[in-house]
């Protein structure tokens, strides 16, 4: 898939920005706070139907406007064109999604359809940050690929949402009634079988996905170091397990876990629960590694991310990525820039060309775009500034 042109309306400071966009690569530039990162997240309304940021739509909308209005072309792999609308009302606090003329119903319905790999500052989260970022980062790249996932993990976590419910209501009270019991074993059952649905999904992602993050590290780095993924579940599981031998073992933790859930008013046991582990010549990352290579262990999860996705979705997915360049030394850069370029479109966000003085050749499939305040402006208004 490629994107060919989006109309920011009323979306954070673009007021009225029309952009034509290259099959190849897509360079944003312009300094701080010009709104170059708003382009990319606009980009992903079109794709993912909301911002990859965790901002909602109340944020985004310029301030003091009624609604924004996002409009895309996107070129699929087959050389279809598609129109992609995003609208909000701030009135109605209503977000609509349309897909030519037709308006989608459940968004998460497109997810997968429209693939993106983003890389942006905040991701580095997933390498420095808690479990739970690492585990959004899973989540992320296999609902991509999965519908079945997205539904399970859909209903996991309403089923954790009403069993903590009765649970933390049990722990106020002190008290755990035969009444309490009857509400909560339909909850436990759904949070058995959902889990271990998702335990084992997680098992076997990191099987096929292990071997993709090492090809990605290596083609970016030239030196010897070794990445590896690993996935660290609360309940054991491996990927040729049964999904009721995993059921097994969630009830049985659930058992011996009881009075602690009901003393500490949560739910103790489940796939909410699970770890995943980065670690460079056999080294946790989160302890012994430099930034530079968690920067560079990140490119490798997202390199390894397109390449899972482009041969589990109908779409080759366009690369966002948003300030890559800082932490990198310039050896680094310019090999992450050429190796990407060859693979998908690409929008790059940076404050400075220099990056690119080796990197790139500018052909009719490569552009600059200049954008500043919250306008996408010429060369020549851009060197004026
Ligand atoms: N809802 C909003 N309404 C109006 N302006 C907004 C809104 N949200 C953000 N902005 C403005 O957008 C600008 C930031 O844009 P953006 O994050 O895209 O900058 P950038 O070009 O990526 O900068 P940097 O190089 O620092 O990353 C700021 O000036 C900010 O005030
Ligand atoms: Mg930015």
């Amino acid at each position: 898939m490629k994107i060919v042109s989006a109309q920011l309306r009323n979306f954070r400071n673009h007021t009225d920005t029309e952009l034509e966009f290259k099959t190849a690569t897509n360079v944003l530039l312009g300094e701080n706070g010009q709104g170059k990162t708003n382009v990319l997240e606009a980009l992903s309304y079109l794709c993912l139907t909301k911002s990859f940021y965790a901002a909602n739509d109340s944020t985004v909308i310029q301030q003091g406007k009624e609604f924004f209005d996002i409009r895309g072309t996107l070129l699929l792999d087959l050389g279809t064109e598609l129109d992609i609308r995003v609208v909000y009302d701030a009135a109605l606090k209503q977000r609509r999604y349309f897909i030519g003329q037709r308006e989608v119903e459940t968004f998460s319905s497109v997810i997968g359809k429209y693939p993106i790999v983003i890389l942006s500052p905040e991701n580095s989260s997933i390498t420095f940050g808690t479990p739970a970022d690492r585990r959004k980062f899973m989540d992320l790249v296999i609902s991509q690929s999965s519908k079945i996932y997205i539904d399970d993990m859909l209903e996991y976590r309403r089923t954790l949402r009403q069993r903590n419910k009765i649970l933390a209501e049990a722990a106020r009270k002190k008290m755990f009634t035969g009444g309490d019991e009857i509400s909560l074993a339909p909850w436990t059952e759904s949070l058995i079988t959902r889990g271990a649905k998702i335990i084992l999904k997680r098992a076997q992602f990191f099987k096929e996905f292990s071997p993709y993050v090492s090809n990605a590290y290596a083609s970016i780095v030239d030196i010897n170091e070794t990445p590896m993924v690993e996935y660290e579940p609360q309940i054991e599981c491996s990927p040729d397990d049964s999904v009721a031998a995993i059921e097994e073992r969630c009830r049985c933790a659930l058992e011996q876990k009881r009075s602690d859930e009901i003393k500490t008013g949560t739910t103790l046991v489940g796939p909410h629960r699970d770890e995943v582990a980065f670690s460079l010549n056999g080294l946790r990352l989160r302890t012994f590694s430099s930034q530079g290579q968690h920067k560079t262990f990140l490119i490798g999860l997202k390199i390894a991310e397109f390449f899972y996705l482009k041969e589990r979705c109908t779409e080759t997915p366009v690369f966002l990525l948003d300030d890559v360049f800082s932490e990198l030394d310039e050896r680094r850069s310019t090999r992450l820039v050429s190796f990407i370029e060859n693979l998908a479109q690409t929008f790059i966000t940076t404050t400075t060309e220099s990056v690119f003085h080796n990197a790139l050749v500018w052909n009719g499939e490569k552009q600059k775009i200049f954008i500043r305040n919250g306008s996408a402006v010429s060369a020549k208004e851009a060197a004026i500034a």
